[in-house]
């Protein structure tokens, strides 16, 4: 089978596709053969070296949507379609594979409603999203400001968060996101930090300390910085770095909510896993409405 390999940390030109052996799938495990995936910005993180990484060579992909061939036994048979997403960075090995072996635990249900291609986008950044806000507990009623509201994470937050009640203001790079965030129910969409404050919570994908921007006592999530704000401290905010936990529970809580016509998915562009190294270009020249997906 084909994968999409690296032999040193590197720009996308370090992308090579592989000639791999089939991995053999143990107890409790599904084996599937993967349809779509998406690049995250972790594995272009990974890809250039710019995280704890494990040693090259090593296989790259988060995020995967496919057909199972060989079922564990109880949850899942061949020919169901389910998505999955992998910690390539714990593990040294991703999802840019022909087949794919995974715990069925951490395997869910595809949505029915969408292509396997548009359920490629969710897994990670879906998880990161929905774990985030239950870390800062969404109340109906109170004001979200969500940090890079364009984003893969950032777009699915503010969607999350309005379907649950929530009152939600986005911060966004570009003038030309602005409608797109307000198109995903955001009250309001800026591309200005300052003027920023008083919000109940606030979700930082951007990696940007803004920490004027929740009020005392509040909450304060980043996903996307090593620590939170100095300037937090002594406000009585509840304030935490949040990092995704690979969860098929929380991945089907998702996939309802894309059935049910509540959480849309966004792709930006497709581009055949041969192509990985211009995919890679597009995904990180950033300004992206979607999600970049490979189809295998
Ligand atoms: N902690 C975890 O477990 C975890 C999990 C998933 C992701 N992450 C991290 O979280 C971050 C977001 O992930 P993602 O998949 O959502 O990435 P993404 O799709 O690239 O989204 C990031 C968004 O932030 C925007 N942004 C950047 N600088 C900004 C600024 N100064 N003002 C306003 N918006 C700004 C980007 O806009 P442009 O595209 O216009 O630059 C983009 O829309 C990444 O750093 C990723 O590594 C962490």
């Amino acid at each position: 089978m084909r994968g999409v390999t690296i032999d040193r940390h590197g720009g996308p030109e370090v992308l090579t596709l592989t000639e791999l052996p089939e991995p053999v799938p143990a107890a409790g495990q599904v084996l599937i053969r993967t349809v779509a995936s998406s690049i995250n910005p972790v594995d272009w993180k990974t890809r250039a070296g710019l995280l704890p990484t494990v040693p090259t060579p090593m296989v790259m992909g988060s995020d995967l949507a496919g057909i199972v061939v060989r079922g564990d036994g109880r949850y899942f048979a061949p020919g169901d379609r389910v998505i999955t997403t992998w910690s390539q960075l714990t593990t040294g090995t991703g999802t840019w594979v022909g087949l794919f072996a995974v715990p069925a635990d951490l395997v869910a249900r595809a949505p029915e409603s969408v292509s396997l291609t548009e359920a490629a986008t969710l897994p990670l950044a879906g998880l990161t999203a929905v774990q985030a806000l239950d870390r800062l507990g969404l109340v109906r009623g109170e004001t979200l400001l969500v940090l890079g509201a364009a984003g893969a994470v950032g777009g699915l937050a503010v969607q999350l968060a309005v379907d649950a009640g929530m009152a939600v203001d986005g911060l966004v790079s570009r003038e030309a996101q602005v409608p797109a965030v307000l198109g995903l129910g955001a009250r309001s969409v800026t591309t200005r930090a300052s003027g920023l404050h008083g919000y109940d919570a606030v979700l930082d994908t951007a990696g940007l300390p803004i920490p004027g921007a929740v009020r005392n006592g509040g909450r304060y999530v980043t996903i996307a910085q090593p620590t939170v704000p100095d300037q937090l401290a002594g406000r009585g905010v509840d304030a935490a770095v949040h990092y995704v936990r690979q969860s098929g529970t929380d991945l089907t809580r998702l996939v309802a909510l894309v059935d049910a016509g509540r959480l849309r998915l966004r792709i930006a562009a497709h581009h055949p896993v041969r192509e990985i190294v211009a995919a890679s270009r597009a995904m990180e020249a950033g300004g992206l409405l979607g999600k970049v997906v490979l189809t295998f």
